[in-house]
């Protein structure tokens, strides 16, 4: 199959999408060009060709016989919320807020913004904006209203759906809060958004009634979910659904780049409908109405889009939806979560299973784990003994690892074994799936590596979850990804090694991407939070190697030599405003572990900062730094040095 998905590409891939529905498909319909130097870069797969990716979750899976099957399985935060939905149950949810959202103005091409936990809402939100045809642009409820607003403000979003606050374990999140303080930010940016909906969650209830005067309103844009969308699920009214081009938007999902603000990576329709599906299929063997996947990526993150909603529904299959933290009530609740719902795919990052590590082996081995077939790995580089631990502990040493490499760019997975089929190397992604031609470029002149070696990891043919655009950013999106190399490559950032074998080891990011527990983080967006704070004047931030969040964040920052910060308290005070900064600029998931304060960064006589040098004082590895003749002022290495060893 991987050789005919090579050699009759546009064919293969038509084939697969024939198996969801589309109307006026035809293989001679897909154009591409990844390479600069012979005109624009475009990835069209299907133009032509009609289909709307809700109906094929929904409907079609209801057509071939799953309407009783169930869908979706929501495991809340405490015992007494959990519920579950039939396809059959989620097409009238999704039917009703999709009528709602019409009363609403919402139309084709409309953005609508989903800032909410991980509760129904928020999928039953996402497939009834797939099936009127409004691009959705899901904002993971763990960023700060500043990040909020700006990817608002950036995608234009017509409307804003949020949940009043989240559950997560013991604490609540306001996220109304931040909502509306994001809200105020775009107003100040001359933005506005038209209504914001509030889904009642996590409040506090008086004789089961909910109790939401604590919850700030504002009668003229927000509605609440609960009251104003009841009307249209006994209206009688059949539901509206727009059928799109294969090449329309489906959703906008930020990630961060190397350099300035977020990336707005644009999906399409009909490619990567057509990717999820078929990488769900193959690389986690799903069967529909038999299998169930459990995704415990949040659906703000791209592998929640495609392996926590969109792949297992496309497939006819049911999807956990899982509220809470891997430790609460104990560390043991995601294994008893897959005996109550007989998970059999389980699909998890490398951060949680190191959490989950420290615990022992108890909490897993309370549980059977009897139903699960295939354990999924991704987001990080995942160590050899942590990928044994995974094998041995949760998969009682017999079942399949896929480690899946991919990216939001990606739209699914690009490096992966096919369980069962692939004999498995610890820490090894393997081989490419179908379609893909990954190559492995010198860094230096960008030639082929070919065999054993390392290098920059890139891609060379298209395929149907490749992303369209940066929204509103066409250069960008052939600066960053394909001008990179000369002669036609997607440019991943990433390092790879291929052994004597082929199999494909990932390095990690060979740009200025830090990847802190599976949260990717750009350089460039810490320190520009840094700076904000009045009295730092430069800032440069590295990651180095943590024992449990893979990466973690350190800072060195010059502060304004006006201030008086002499004194020790003085300095201390000023490292904990600069890490608050961080927390509310971005979110707390990318605060520095440590701020250290110098007089000078290490910069060339043209002042680029060399990251290099910081990178290895951060990480005690002083001893060698290599050739420093670039720098300007050689002395400030000493000066760090000691700052470093001030600082910790
Ligand atoms: O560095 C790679 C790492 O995660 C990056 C992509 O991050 P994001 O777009 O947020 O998507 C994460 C989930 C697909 C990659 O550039 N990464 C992802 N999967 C792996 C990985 N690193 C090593 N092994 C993986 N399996």
């Amino acid at each position: 199959m991987y050789h005919r998905s090579i050699h009759e590409r546009d064919q293969f891939w038509t084939e697969i999408a024939g198996e969801l529905y589309f109307e006026n498909l035809d293989s001679s319909a897909s154009t591409h060009n990844f390479d600069p130097s012979r005109g624009p870069v475009h990835v069209k797969w299907f133009e032509g060709a009609r289909t709307n990716m809700a109906y094929n979750c929904l409907e079609k899976q209801i057509e071939n016989g799953m309407g009783d099957k169930r869908a979706l399985i929501f495991e809340a935060n405490d015992e007494i919320n959990c519920t579950e939905f039939t396809f059959r149950e989620l097409l009238v949810e999704v039917e009703t807020f999709a009528k709602f959202l019409i009363a609403h103005g919402v139309q084709k091409g409309d953005r609508v913004v989903m800032y909410l936990p991980m509760i129904p809402a928020l999928p039953i939100a996402m497939l009834a904006c797939s099936r009127i045809g409004a691009v959705h642009s899901v904002v993971f409820a763990g960023y700060s209203a500043k990040s909020l607003a700006q990817r608002v403000h950036d995608c234009k979003a017509k409307m804003v759906i949020t949940a009043s606050a989240s559950r997560r374990a013991e604490k609540i999140i306001p996220l109304k809060k931040i909502v509306d303080e994001a809200m105020e930010i775009c107003k100040s940016d001359g933005f506005c958004v038209n209504k914001v909906v509030v889904k009642h969650n996590a409040d506090i209830e008086i004789e089961g009634v909910p109790h939401v005067e604590d919850v700030p309103f504002h009668s003229d844009r927000d509605l609440w979910w609960n009251e104003s969308v009841a009307e249209f699920r006994t209206d009688g009214k059949p539901a509206p659904i727009e059928f799109l081009d294969s090449c329309d938007t489906a959703f906008i999902l930020y990630t961060s780049g190397s350099t300035g603000k977020p990336k707005g990576v644009v999906h399409s329709v009909g490619g990567y409908q057509t990717y999820v599906y078929a990488t769900s299929k193959f690389v986690f063997d799903l069967h529909a109405g038999e299998d169930v996947l459990f995704c415990t990526a949040d659906l703000g993150w791209i592998t929640g889009h495609s392996y926590g909603l969109y792949g297992p529904l496309l497939n006819g299959c049911a999807t956990v939806l899982f509220e809470g933290v891997p430790t609460y009530p104990d560390a043991g609740v995601w294994w008893q979560t897959v005996d109550k719902y007989d998970v059999t795919v389980f699909y998890t990052s490398p951060t949680a299973l190191r959490t989950l590590q420290g615990y022992g082996e108890d909490p897993v081995k309370r549980s059977s784990r009897a139903s699960l077939r295939i354990l999924g790995t991704v987001g990080e580089p995942i160590s050899s003994e942590t990928w044994l631990w995974y094998h041995s502990v949760v998969g009682d040493d017999k079942l399949p690892i896929c480690d899946t490499w991919w990216q939001t760019e990606t739209g699914g997975h690009i490096i992966t074994p096919l369980p069962g089929a692939t004999p498995l190397k610890a820490s090894s992604a393997t081989f490419p799936f179908f379609g893909i031609v990954p190559v492995l470029l010198d860094p230096k002149d960008g030639t082929e590596i070919q065999g054993e070696g390392e290098g920059c990891l890139c891609i060379k043919e298209p395929w149907p979850g490749m992303f369209l655009d940066v929204h509103g950013a066409h250069e960008r999106y052939e600066n960053s990804y394909f001008k990179v190399y000369e002669g036609g490559y997607y440019f991943s950032g990433d390092g790879a090694r291929r052994d004597s074998d082929g199999y494909l080891f990932i390095t990690g990011r060979l740009d200025d991407v830090m990847n802190v527990s599976g949260h990717r983080i750009g350089t460039a967006e810490v320190e520009s939070a840094l700076v904000q704070h009045s009295s730092c004047i430069e800032a440069a931030v590295v990651s180095i190697a943590h024992e449990v969040k893979g990466e973690s964040i350190v800072a060195y920052v010059i502060l304004d030599p006006s201030r008086s910060i002499e004194k020790r308290s003085s300095l201390e005070i000023h490292q904990r405003e600069l890490i608050t900064n961080v927390r509310m600029e971005i979110g707390p998931f990318a605060a520095p572990e440590r701020v250290v304060i110098v007089k000078d960064l290490p910069k060339t006589r043209s002042g680029k900062i060399m990251r290099r040098i910081l990178k290895k004082i951060a990480a005690g590895d002083v001893d060698d730094f290599g050739d420093v003749s670039a720098l300007a002022d050689p002395g400030v290495v000493d000066e760090i040095i000691k700052a470093e060893r001030h600082a910790r």
